[in-house]
């Protein structure tokens, strides 16, 4: 399986539009050693022809650009055969409206995360232009599907969407109640039973979560955050990690302590804030996260699991 990171930051990107925090200002300054980075998505391949993106940003058409193998091959074509959802927050789903130019696509995705984005939506109605536009395939809870695009042609690969502890999205937040389903994480699995685990977002790392990132051999972990006061210690409001249903990476129950000792070949944190010192190259947060064996994703990284 071929594993592309298309984009690596959490929703907001790197740097944030309205944000000028030293991160953000030292990137564009071109004074802090760290790299641009877009909107957390990933592209998975079992053949180099037919592609998968887990989660779609905002930033999809750059994205896809900026990747030749997503490149059409014909008058109207796109090497993505679907889409795989881990949440319905509007970082890992608004690339959906993107790709709205009468384009069949096949969505993955649970069944809060499907109806959060489809009813009551009438930007929505723009992916039902035609019939057959846009087809759910709805992932139950800890069950394989096979993955195939809209021709129906198994691409080689099943995914299987396991709950995490997590949040419904921001804008659902007082419509209705949270949902176990609300927030996965994806078990991706070749034909050969590579695996690869992607978990954007994790509120605690629980047993069922190390369970599931311990049975992979690539690991994509939620890498939001450093410390739980990372935004209250720059100024920035006073939610703390935890507040955002973001397990940090530092600290006691942080994510490096909690899944010390995993067998997976890689092991990579995305969806970084661009607050997290990590994002500089020369921080000791970043020699910290590579010493205990972790990388952290960039835009344009490829992996073979
Ligand atoms: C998150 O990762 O917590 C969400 O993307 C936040 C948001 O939707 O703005
Ligand atoms: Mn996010
Ligand atoms: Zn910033």
């Amino acid at each position: 399986m071929i594993v592309r990171v298309l984009g690596s930051a959490a929703g907001g990107r790197f740097p944030q539009w309205n944000c000028g925090c030293p991160n953000c200002e030292g990137v564009r300054a071109g004074c802090v050693p760290a790299r641009p980075r877009t909107e957390e998505s990933v592209a998975v391949s079992a053949d180099g022809r037919a592609w998968f993106l887990l989660n779609v940003s905002a930033d999809v058409r750059a994205q896809v650009e900026a990747f030749p193998a997503l490149h059409p091959r014909g008058l109207r074509h796109s090497p993505i055969a679907g889409v795989v959802l881990t949440s319905g927050d509007l970082d890992h789903c608004l690339g959906l409206l993107v790709l709205r130019e009468w384009h069949p696509l096949v969505v993955y995705a649970t069944e809060p995360v499907r109806r959060g984005f489809t009813e009551g939506n009438v930007f929505y109605r723009t992916l039902e232009r035609v019939p057959g536009q846009v087809t759910w395939r709805v992932l139950k809870p800890e069950e394989d599907e096979e993955l195939a695009g809209p021709d129906g042609r198994p691409a080689g690969l099943a995914v299987r969407a396991v709950p995490v502890p997590g949040k419904p999205p921001l804008h659902l937040a007082g419509v209705r109640g949270a949902d176990p389903a609300d927030t996965v994480a994806l078990l991706v699995r070749d034909r050969s039973g590579r695996t690869l685990a992607y978990a954007p977002g994790v509120a605690a790392v629980t047993d069922d979560v190390r369970r599931l990132v311990g049975e992979a051999d690539v690991v994509f972990f939620d890498g939001t955050f450093w410390s739980s006061d990372e935004m209250p210690a720059l100024g920035l409001g006073a939610r703390r990690a935890e507040d955002m249903a973001h397990v940090p990476m530092s600290g006691p129950g942080g994510s490096l302590a909690a899944l010390a000792g995993l067998r997976a070949a890689a092991r990579v944190y995305i969806h970084i804030n661009n607050t997290n010192p990590v994002l500089r190259e020369d921080s000791p947060e970043r020699r910290a996260v590579e010493a205990a064996g972790w990388a952290v994703a960039w835009d344009g990284m490829e992996l073979r699991v």
